[in-house]
C-alpha cells in the first residue's frame, strides 16, 4: 500500500512539471486511428464470452494438474492403447481444443472483418501514448474513452498482447507437453526442450489470471454498465440488459466449473477412449 502510495504520489508530481504535461499533451493516451471499426459485432461478443468460459475451466483444471498427486481416474485413447493420462489432463486438453477453435475463428473474423486494427498497433506512436495512458492511471487521473471502440494505447497494447503473444505461447508450449507432440523425432525435441515448455506454460497461465483481475477491474471502474453492454449486446448504451447477461454468464461460468469432476466427466471421455483406475 506505501509502495503504490509513493508510486501514485511520483507519477502526480511527474504530470504537473513542464515536461510531464507537455509529454501529455505531446501524447494524449491514444493515436489517431482513422481507419478502425467502431462497435462490437454479435461473432466478437460470443467469442469474448467463449473465451472466458473455457479460460476459467482451463486454469482451473491446470491448477489440479499441478496439484494431484494421485489422479482419481485415467484416460487411455481408442486409437493408442500405450498411452495413459489422467482425467484431469483430458479435461484440460479437450478445452484446450475448443479454446483454440474460438481463437482461430475469431482471429480469422478479425482479420476478415477489419476488426483487427483496433488490437494491432499500427504505429510506432503506440509506445509513448501506452507510457502516457499507463501514467495517467497511476497518476489516478485515468484516461477518457474517446470513440466506444478506440482503445487507449496501454489497453491496445495488453488486448495485443494477449490475443497474440500469451495465447500462441500458451498453445506451442502446451502442445510440446501434449501426446500431440511427436515425441520420436530427437532433433525436433532438442531444438525445443520439455524443460522449457514447462518453464514458460505456468508463467502464461500467471500473465493470464492477472489480466482478467485488471481487465474486469477496469470494466466496473470506467463505467460498468456500458462497458457491459458494448462487450455482452454489441450495444453503446447505458442500461442494465449487459450486466444482467454478464452475472448469466457468470452463473453459467461458475455451474461449469462445480461440474468439471470425474462423475460429469468420464462419460464424456469414454465417448473418445477408456477411463478407468
Ligand atoms: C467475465 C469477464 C470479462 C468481462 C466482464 C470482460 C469485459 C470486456 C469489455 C467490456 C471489453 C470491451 C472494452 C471496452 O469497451 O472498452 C472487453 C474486450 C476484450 N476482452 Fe474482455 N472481459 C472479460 C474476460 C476476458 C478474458 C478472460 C479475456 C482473455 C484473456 C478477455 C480479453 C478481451 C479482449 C482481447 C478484448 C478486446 C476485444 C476486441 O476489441 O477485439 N476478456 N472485455
Amino acid at each position: 500500500m506505501v509502495l503504490a502510495g509513493i508510486l501514485v504520489l511520483a507519477a502526480q508530481l511527474f504530470v504537473g512539471t513542464d515536461i510531464g504535461s507537455s509529454f501529455l499533451s505531446r501524447y494524449p493516451g491514444q493515436y489517431e486511428k482513422p481507419e478502425v471499426l467502431g462497435g462490437y459485432p454479435w461473432w466478437l461478443n460470443w467469442a469474448h464470452f467463449f473465451n472466458a468460459f473455457l479460460m476459467v475451466l482451463i486454469i482451473k483444471t491446470g491448477i489440479q494438474i499441478r496439484r494431484e498427486t494421485k489422479p482419481e481416474a485415467y484416460w487411455t485413447p481408442k486409437w493408442n492403447k500405450k498411452r495413459r493420462i489422467s482425467l484431469t489432463i483430458w479435461t484440460h486438453n479437450a478445452l484446450d481444443l475448443l479454446w483454440v477453435l474460438n481463437g482461430v475463428v475469431f482471429v480469422v473474423l478479425l482479420g476478415v472483418t477489419g476488426y483487427w486494427s483496433r488490437v494491432v498497433p499500427t504505429s510506432w506512436e503506440v509506445f509513448p501514448n501506452a507510457l502516457s495512458a499507463a501514467l495517467q492511471y497511476v497518476s489516478l487521473d485515468w484516461p477518457t474513452a474517446g470513440d466506444w471502440a478506440h482503445y487507449n494505447s496501454a489497453q491496445e497494447l495488453a488486448y495485443f498482447a494477449t490475443i497474440f503473444i500469451a495465447a500462441p505461447l500458451a498453445i506451442t508450449t502446451g502442445v510440446r507437453m501434449s501426446g500431440l507432440w511427436p515425441s520420436d523425432k530427437p532433433n525436433l525435441n532438442k531444438a525445443f526442450p520439455v524443460e522449457w515448455a514447462r518453464a514458460v506454460h505456468f508463467p502464461v497461465m500467471v500473465y493470464f489470471t492477472a489480466f482478467i483481475l485488471v481487465h474486469v477491474i477496469l470494466v466496473f471502474a470506467t463505467g460498468a454498465l456500458r462497458n457491459l453492454n458494448h462487450i455482452y449486446t454489441g450495444q453503446d448504451a447505458t442500461n442494465w440488459t449487459g450486466f444482467w447477461l454478464f452475472v448469466l454468464s457468470l452463473i453459467v461460468i461458475i455451474g461449469a466449473a462445480l461440474a468439471t469432476r470425474p462423475v460429469i466427466i468420464a462419460p464424456v471421455a469414454s465417448l473418445f477412449g477408456r477411463v478407468g483406475r
